[in-house]
């Protein structure tokens, strides 16, 4: 089937974000037929026969996931999107919501109507203070024009939408994490099992879907599970976002078939490396993901393809770096923020993270020994599958490709008395501060 941008073939467009603009372009009629043609069962059959694998990083069947909420359960039923989009590098659900919001809409209520939920809360992003401006807005347009409340479309079904800002913690991108800090508590991730699907949201059965998943929807059924699962590999297939950030010459958001070659990705659609550099690494799917070196580059980018390839797609945040890029530096950073980050647990994490941080920051700053790159290891695999979620192997995943892949870096910080750019720091502090004296 032929592609189809489906999130973001309007952005640029007056208007974009309002109902007005959604309704001429067909919106919300998959909706309807969702509502009033389609039996609960049978969407979620459609949406399993899609193949659609969810946008949040997992890739979990979505249709799957929905059929392990039980049926017959007498509690309410809740949906929570995940709208927290924390993880660096990752800048496509805030265009959605900011440019698109009816599209996520019109996911939550075809989703509420397959599991039979009444009230979706989309958990946010605290500091996306526009997004939700729009969102509301969308929402309350939503609500004037009878799409949501008491009697959604005419289909005398409920579905009521709230928005809840959190307050900027990456944590609560995880999922048991946003639903705690949901119900009022300390955003801290949770055992599993119970799955949210059993035991989520106020003890009852919960949906976690990602923005980008939700906002699918509607075209599965537009076009159908057979025409959906033609785009791209048949096992992760659809439109996906990629979001480019690093040293290319047009960073941004592109929407393409999954399955995209890396290379074509970078050197196309965001006009190839800067500067006309050399490309040295990509990290292509969240600063969770195993990096690539630039000679692991000619890859798909499709869930199956990149864990082939000892990487993930995870949130499809792809973040390239140039020949002048130092990996002690570039780990540092992203030490920092997972060791910042750490709710605090679980000592592997809480303690693992510390010490990754504190060991790359010695080398970085001219104190490293050799020994460090073992110990590096060492500390890797003490958090590795020991943790109540998965941020201690998002935080072990980098440090250990990275050391491993660009050792010469490492090798050479340790050799030569710290980082390059460290040293340039360093030495025009110690430097500037004796020639004002
Ligand atoms: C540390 C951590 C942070 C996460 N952050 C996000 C996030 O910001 N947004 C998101 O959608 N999923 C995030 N996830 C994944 C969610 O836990 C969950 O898998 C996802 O929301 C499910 O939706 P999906 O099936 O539609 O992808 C995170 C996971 C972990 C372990
Ligand atoms: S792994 Fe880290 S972030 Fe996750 S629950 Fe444990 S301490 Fe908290």
């Amino acid at each position: 089937m032929r592609f189809k941008k489906i999130c973001t073939a309007d952005i640029g467009k007056k208007n974009c974000h309002t109902l007005a603009f959604y309704k001429k372009q067909g919106g919300y009629k998959q909706a309807a037929k969702a509502l009033k043609k389609w039996a609960p069962d049978d969407l979620i059959e459609e949406v399993k026969a899609s193949n659609l694998r969810g946008r949040g990083g997992a890739g979990f069947p979505t249709g799957v996931k929905w059929a392990f909420v039980p049926k017959n359960s007498k509690k309410p039923k809740y949906l929570v999107v995940n709208a927290d989009e924390s993880e660096p590098g990752t800048f496509k659900d805030r265009l959605i919501m900011e440019k698109n919001p009816h599209i996520l809409l019109e996911g939550i209520i075809i989703c509420c109507k397959a599991v039979a939920i009444e009230h979706a809360y989309i958990y946010i992003r605290g500091e996306f203070v526009f997004a939700t401006e729009r969102l509301q807005q969308a929402i309350d347009e939503a609500y004037k024009a009878g799409i949501l409340g008491d009697n959604c479309l005419r289909s005398g079904i409920k579905i009521d939408v709230t928005i809840h800002r959190g307050a900027g913690a990456y944590i609560c991108g995880e999922e048991t994490g946003m639903l705690t800090s949901l119900e009022g508590y300390r955003g801290e991730p949770k055992l599993k099992p119970p799955f949210p699907a059993v035991e989520g949201v106020f003890g009852c059965p919960t949906v976690v879907n990602n923005v980008e998943t939700l906002a699918n929807l509607p075209y599965i059924l537009e076009v159908g599970a057979k025409a959906y699962r033609s785009i791209g590999p048949e096992k992760s297939p659809g439109p996906k976002l990629f979001c480019v950030s690093g040293h290319v010459e047009k960073p941004g958001t592109f929407e393409l078939p999954m399955g995209i070659p890396l290379r074509t990705l970078i050197d196309k659609h965001a006009g190839g490396v800067w500067k006309g550099r050399k490309l040295k690494a990509v990290i292509p799917g969240g600063t969770s993901a195993h990096v690539l070196t630039a000679a692991e580059c000619d890859v798909a980018m499709d869930i199956d393809s990149l864990a082939a390839a000892g990487t993930m797609l995870g949130s499809a945040g792809i973040i390239v770096m140039d020949d002048s890029t130092c990996m002690v530096d570039a780990l540092l950073n992203v030490m920092r923020f997972y060791h910042h980050e750490s709710c605090g647990q679980c000592t592997p994490c809480r303690e693992g993270t510390g010490w990754l941080e504190k060991i790359v920051q010695r080398i970085a700053h001219g104190e490293g020994r050799m020994e460090d790159l073992e110990l590096i290891h060492d500390v890797c695999d003490r958090m590795l599958g020991k943790t109540i979620c998965a941020l201690a192997d998002a935080a072990a995943f980098p440090a250990q490709s990275i050391v491993t892949k660009f050792s010469d870096d490492f090798v050479a910080a340790i050799e030569n008395g710290g980082s390059p750019a460290w040293k340039k720091r360093h030495l025009s502090t110690v430097g500037g501060g004796a020639s004002h004296g």
